[in-house]
């Protein structure tokens, strides 16, 4: 362990702690746009830069290891003003249009404009002109918003080992994109969509759908396999609007692309939501309560047992079920109805 003072709080830390770390680690706020816990630090925005005691300059505490007795600073009138003046030059080529941005409400670019109260543009030059590129059915990109921050570029290589984008150009040409700029063509995850700090990337089906305003957050757990990830829903209006995960979550906040965009069957009207019953033979599918719907296979179910045997019965649960569930359904057509008939869709 290493000890270090952190604007006049000591705190031991293990070695390999970065300042930023250990900043956090006292509650101390330090403004980030490139940094996620997750990933492997990158260095690229220079708002998390602090002083250090002996350091010539400020350097950024999200690249720089803590070491034994070191004095951090991380509140000045030098850091503001530098922090504030990065802001001010991302906010320079920025179409600052939160007014109809989806990301409005949800952006950490937004929020750090507000934090620092830049209201005005102190430098005045070109801007980037790149489209708005949406030709494939779930991911919207717009390059004008980018703010180089390379998490998307990280999260696919690192945590999604895919790839699919990437850095080109040089300087003010820069952009991320697919090789040879090509229209995105991976596993539409949605990793990236859900870690860009600004409104660069969105998802296309949340477009003119309510933002953060109104909008009810329920956690849930998705029901597309056994994985059984930690997914939020939100929803507005009774309706669910979009599908994000915590980076708190078992599953680290990251979602496939199921569970991510694959939605829209929850709001469907011809959703089965109760038990249906054909009372007459040839007759029509009619709704029935749990309790009729159980007692009635309980009938048919004894009855083929009785005429036919416990092997005539078998069993097969669903990957979408939890453990217990799916431990009590063996259970029950081992012990209750007497056979071994029984298996899971799981095969992954
Ligand atoms: S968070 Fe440290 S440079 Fe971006």
């Amino acid at each position: 362990m290493i000890s270090l003072t952190i604007d006049d709080k000591t705190i031991e830390v293990p070695e390999g702690t970065t300042v930023l770390e250990a900043a956090r680690k006292l509650d101390i706020d330090i403004p980030t746009l490139c940094y996620d816990s997750r990933l492997k630090p990158y260095g690229a925005c220079r708002l998390c830069i602090v002083e250090i005691a002996g350091f010539p300059k400020p350097v950024t505490s999200c690249t720089t290891p803590a070491a034994a007795n070191m004095v951090v600073k991380t509140n000045s009138d030098l850091l503001y003003r530098l922090r504030r003046t990065t802001i001010e030059l991302l906010l320079s080529d920025h179409p600052n249009d939160c007014m109809v941005c989806i990301k409005s409400g949800d952006c950490t670019l937004q929020e750090l404009a507000y934090l620092y109260d830049i209201r005005e543009n102190r430098f005045q030059g070109e801007m980037r002109d790149h489209n708005r590129i949406d030709e494939n059915p779930f991911i919207m990109r717009e390059q004008n918003k980018c703010v180089m921050c390379g998490l998307c570029v990280r999260v696919c290589d690192e945590v999604e080992g895919v790839g699919a984008i990437g850095y080109v150009n040089r300087g003010f040409e820069s952009k991320i994109c697919p090789p040879f700029e090509r229209e995105l063509n991976c596993e539409f995850c949605g990793q990236c969509v859900s870690i860009c700090p600004t409104g660069a990337l969105s998802g296309k089906m949340w477009a003119g759908l309510p933002r953060q305003e109104g909008v009810k957050l329920t956690d849930s757990t998705c029901t597309y396999c056994g994985c059984g990830c930690n997914i939020t829903l939100h929803s507005h209006a009774d309706k669910v609007i979009r599908v994000s995960a915590k980076a708190t979550s078992h599953n680290r906040g990251w979602l496939c692309v199921k569970g991510r965009f694959g939605f829209d069957f929850i709001n469907r009207g011809d959703r089965l939501t109760t038990p249906l019953i054909r009372r007459e033979k040839g007759g029509k599918l009619e709704p029935a309560t749990w309790d009729e719907a159980l007692s009635l296979i309980t009938t048919k179910m004894n009855g083929i047992k009785e005429k036919h045997g416990p092997d005539a019965l078998g069993g097969l649960a669903s990957a979408r079920c939890t453990n217990e569930e799916n431990y009590l359904f063996q259970k029950l057509f081992r012990k209750v109805i007497g056979t071994n008939n029984v298996d899971h869709c799981a095969r992954y």
